[in-house]
């Protein structure tokens, strides 16, 4: 008897091991157990792939959507970066001021002869003509500027890579190889609007003057926007500051369900949602959410719960411009930047002591589902989550921090260093980590 148990025993170890080994190999997908896709059908979905990966290139980084109606024709945008000189207003823009705000140069772009000037220190980095030049390269990232015959600045448009981009400095400080999906934590957008000459489409949707305007436009600051204030018309929380958000990563977005930092809606909703209502650009949206007038006072009286433009020039764009964004990988960060002894010890304090991982679920690093909180389950005010349709704020994808460590955490950056961030959680949490914890917790967030 006993030993026909142990005989069983031993052939239930086997059939059990024997399943376990087929069900690793099909956890792990390994590539060379499938057949390779190469069917008529497989080919049409990798051209395809491919394709909507370089127009939404394309889209990401140079359509303005039509945008220029409103930066150019309306705000005069241009006029201000040309200068009086150049047959513009005002002192213009130079490189070096343009630098300074934080726009990027694209080296790419720059043509030979250009580039030789530049470095044989011949373009005068304090002249308008030579942004003017660089406009006329399509150097400038996130900006085109549209020429008269004569070369003059005829009108401006702006394109979701002016927030989004940044450059990896290999030329010279702001100026090198495009990165997309990296925030540009340096661009000073609201500095940069409050430029143009003519602010009369924003006083006249806010019903401010524009002196307020400028005010409110300069109180961003570096790395920030504020992607609702023509909804609500709040430009300021009730502490008295910014009512800005920070620029996000719009990287490592693949698997995320729901986007921005209060989780408006998918990928596509939100690019529909800044093409038309943000940029200006012409194209259809719909959101009747935002048809709520005691919510959105500004944008339900303006209408941008239903825009229908024709022709319409955002539509037909959003397949591929979403499907770049997926396609754009949370960066990794560089050797050396993070201790990586530390940061293993330190990926058991996330999954464990500190709980991180039960909302930052890996490997997407927020949550599988619907990921939304409310605003005291994470201990903060309401004051953002309010200004969205759910009330809450989204679990924020973890990977690539190193890429967005300038201007804080959290959604209006007001945790300046993630040691900051784990002595918040550990008050809120009551998680009672040792310093040494702490110290292994932050070296794992540094190495995502
Ligand atoms: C003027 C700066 C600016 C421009 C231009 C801009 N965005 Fe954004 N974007 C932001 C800000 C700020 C947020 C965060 C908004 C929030 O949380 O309320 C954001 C959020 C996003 C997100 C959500 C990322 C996440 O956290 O999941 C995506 C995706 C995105 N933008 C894509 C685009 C695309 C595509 C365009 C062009 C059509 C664009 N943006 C143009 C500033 C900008
Ligand atoms: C209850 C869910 C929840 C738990 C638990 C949680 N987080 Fe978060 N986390 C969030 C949400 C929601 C945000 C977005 C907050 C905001 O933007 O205002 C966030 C934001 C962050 C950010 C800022 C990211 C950025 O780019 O601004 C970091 C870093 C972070 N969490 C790390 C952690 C660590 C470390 C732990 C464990 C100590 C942890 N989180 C536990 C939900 C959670």
């Amino acid at each position: 008897m006993a030993r026909l148990v142990r005989v069983l025993l031993a052939a239930a170890a086997i059939v059990f091991g024997t399943v376990a080994t087929v069900t690793f190999h099909q956890g792990s997908a390994s590539l060379q157990a499938q057949p390779a896709a190469n069917g008529p059908f497989d080919s049409s979905i990798s051209q395809n792939a491919q394709r909507m990966i370089e127009e939404g290139r394309g889209i990401f980084r140079y359509d303005t959507f039509g945008d220029e109606a409103f930066w150019g024709d309306q705000l005069k945008l241009h006029q201000a970066i040309a200068g009086q000189k150049l047959g513009g207003v005002g002192p213009g823009l130079s490189p070096k001021m343009a630098l300074n705000l934080g726009l990027k140069v694209d080296a790419d772009a720059l043509p030979s002869d250009l580039v030789t000037q530049i470095k044989a220190g011949k373009v005068d980095m304090d002249d308008p003509a030579s942004t003017v030049a660089l406009l006329k390269a399509n150097a400038v990232v996130g900006i085109t500027g549209f020429l008269n015959p004569d070369g003059s600045a005829k009108s401006v448009g702006v394109q979701c890579s002016i927030c989004h981009s940044t450059v990896d400095d290999s030329f010279a400080p702001g100026i090198g190889h495009r990165l997309d999906g990296w925030p540009n934590r340096d661009l000073d957008v609201g500095a940069v609007i409050a430029l143009a000459p003519d602010l009369s489409p924003y006083t006249k949707l806010l019903g401010k003057d524009a002196e307020t305007i400028r005010t409110v436009l300069r109180s961003w600051g570096p790395g920030k926007y504020d992607a609702e204030l023509v909804q609500d018309g709040k430009a300021m929380r009730p502490d008295g500051k910014s009512a800005a958000t920070l620029l996000p990563a719009a990287f490592g977005l693949a698997g995320v369900n729901l986007h921005t930092y209060s989780g408006w809606g998918s990928v596509t909703h939100w690019n529909a949602y800044v093409a038309n209502t943000q940029l200006h650009g012409k194209g259809v949206f719909f959101d009747p959410r935002l048809d709520d007038k005691d919510r959105f006072p500004v944008g339900a009286k303006a209408g941008f719960g239903n825009m229908r433009s024709n022709p319409d020039l955002v539509t037909s764009k959003l397949a591929a411009l979403h499907f770049y964004q997926l396609a754009i990988p949370a960066p990794s960060p560089p050797a050396g930047s993070f201790d990586a002894q530390a940061a293993k010890a330190g990926e058991a304090v996330f999954t464990n002591q500190a709980r991180c991982a039960q909302c930052h679920v890996p490997p997407l690093f927020t949550e599988p589902g619907w990921p939304m909180h409310k605003p005291d389950e994470i201990g903060i005010d309401d004051f953002q989550a309010n200004r969205s349709p759910d009330k809450r704020y989204r679990t924020t994808p973890l990977r690539g921090l190193f890429a967005r460590m300038k201007g804080g955490f959290y959604h209006d950056g007001r945790f300046p260093t993630l040691e900051a961030v784990v002595n918040h959680y550990d008050a809120h949490f009551k998680l009672k980590l040792t310093a040494e914890q702490k110290r292994d917790l932050i070296e794992y967030l540094k190495s995502l």
